[in-house]
């Protein structure tokens, strides 16, 4: 992994006069050189429209395409490749199964579960269908140690015709038992969405084995550009659901009086796509195979560990979390210092870090932390920015006369 740093330009430079230590990798990834050379290379020599063009240069283009969709199908290990629909991002495809699945199956009175520990972007669009449809929107509680409380599971899921819910928590880095709540919600014949926004970077992820309905997930959260999301649905489900957006590209037949809509992934990319970037998306799973997720979950767990217990050693730091199963995600308070504050003076020491909600303001109020410090790792940080930043922590109290 020492080798692999040399691969994000961005990485060699100094903040504040002080060599950047990018810890802010839950909000979003660097990008590898051979990621921002792809994205200029499409530009450069195929730029045209998909799917529509008999010309080269758009057959180029279209094939560049659905060669992306083809890498990320095989990346999550998705059974078909149609089932692989290009979106903007994590938010985007959450959204669409709300839309398009959710206003055609859901009715008044019909359960959704989430989380306690849910992003806003897998809060906010039940919360819509909730005040607009009618729908009862549940939770499952979070533990002090930031795992689930699955205890109750069964009795929660009565009524339940969908459980969407994080796969890797940004706030509290727990990793959640997926295939068990997808097999529960499964018997008592509810949907599964999975919110993968955090899991991508860090972990081997198949579809198949998680047990999941749909799995959403976001190209600039692993290593590839913004304006570019995945939704993966099983393709029966994808069938049986109402379009997202309408226009261009989605049909097979417009007249004046009726519509023939295209069939998945089609269906669900109306207007011309976002090409470039999911081509740079390509690039960016052909880069994270070229490094090995196995490699880069094996290296994780140890800095993880190695984390854990420096920040542990910090007087006066709270971990927020402390499950068992957690990825290199850190919420801390330090003493009764603001995260703003922490965050000032932490970047100009180059550390780059997260203060404030996270986008997950009723976990904080379950906490009872409004806001709080955020330091996420990737597989290019090292041991010695973890030390960077307990250095800084350590400043910070003496800053602030925190004893
Ligand atoms: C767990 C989780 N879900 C969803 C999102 C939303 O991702 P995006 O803003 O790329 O749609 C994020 C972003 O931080 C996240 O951490």
């Amino acid at each position: 992994m020492r080798n692999v740093r040399a691969d994000f330009p961005i990485l060699n430079q100094t903040v504040h006069g002080r060599p950047l230590v990018y810890l802010d990798n839950a909000a979003t990834s660097q990008k590898p050189q051979a990621v921002i050379d792809a994205q200029a290379a499409y530009y450069r020599t195929i730029n045209a429209n998909v799917h529509r063009g008999i010309h080269a240069l758009s057959e180029a283009a279209t094939h560049a395409y659905e060669e992306a969709r083809r890498k990320v199908a095989a990346f999550i290990h998705a059974p078909q490749t149609e089932e692989v629909i290009f979106t903007r991002n994590t938010t985007e495809g959450i959204n669409l199964v709300a839309n398009a699945w959710g206003r055609k199956f859901l009715k008044a009175g019909d359960a959704v579960l989430l989380t306690v520990m849910e992003h806003h972007s897998n809060l906010v669009p039940w919360q819509i269908l909730r005040d607009q449809i009618g729908i009862e929107v549940r939770y499952l509680p979070v533990h002090d140690d930031g795992t689930l409380d699955l205890s109750d599971l069964e009795r929660r899921l009565d009524g339940v015709k969908l459980v969407s819910f994080v796969h890797a928590s940004n706030v509290l880095g727990t990793i959640n038992p997926v295939r068990q709540i997808a097999d529960a919600a499964h018997a008592a014949g509810a949907v599964v969405l999975v919110d993968g926004a955090q899991a991508l970077l860090h972990l081997p992820v198949d579809v198949q084995a998680l047990g999941c309905d749909f799995y959403a997930f976001s190209g600039h959260k692993m290593c590839g550009p913004t304006g570019i999301g995945v939704l993966w649905g099983r393709l029966a489900l994808l069938e049986a659901m109402n379009p997202f957006l309408g226009g261009g590209d989605m049909i097979v037949k417009v007249e004046l009086e009726r519509v023939t809509y295209a069939e998945p992934p089609a269906k669900f990319e109306a207007g011309t796509p976002p090409i470039a970037e999911a081509i740079t998306l390509g690039a960016a799973v052909d880069y994270l195979n070229c490094v090995g997720m196995a490699e880069i979950a094996a290296y994780e767990h140890d800095l993880t560990a190695y984390a854990l217990g420096k920040l542990r050693e910090v007087e006066g730091l709270r971990l927020l979390g402390n499950a068992p199963e957690r990825g290199a995600v850190f919420a801390f308070t330090l003493g009764n210092i603001h995260a703003h504050d922490l965050s000032t003076l932490l970047d100009e020491r180059g550390i780059a870090i997260r203060a404030g909600h996270h986008c997950a303001q009723p976990l904080g109020k379950r906490f009872g932390v409004p806001a709080s410090a955020r330091a996420s790792l990737a597989f290019y940080n090292q041991p010695a920015e973890v030390d960077a930043l307990i250095d800084g922590l350590h400043h910070a109290l003496e800053v602030f006369h925190v004893s």
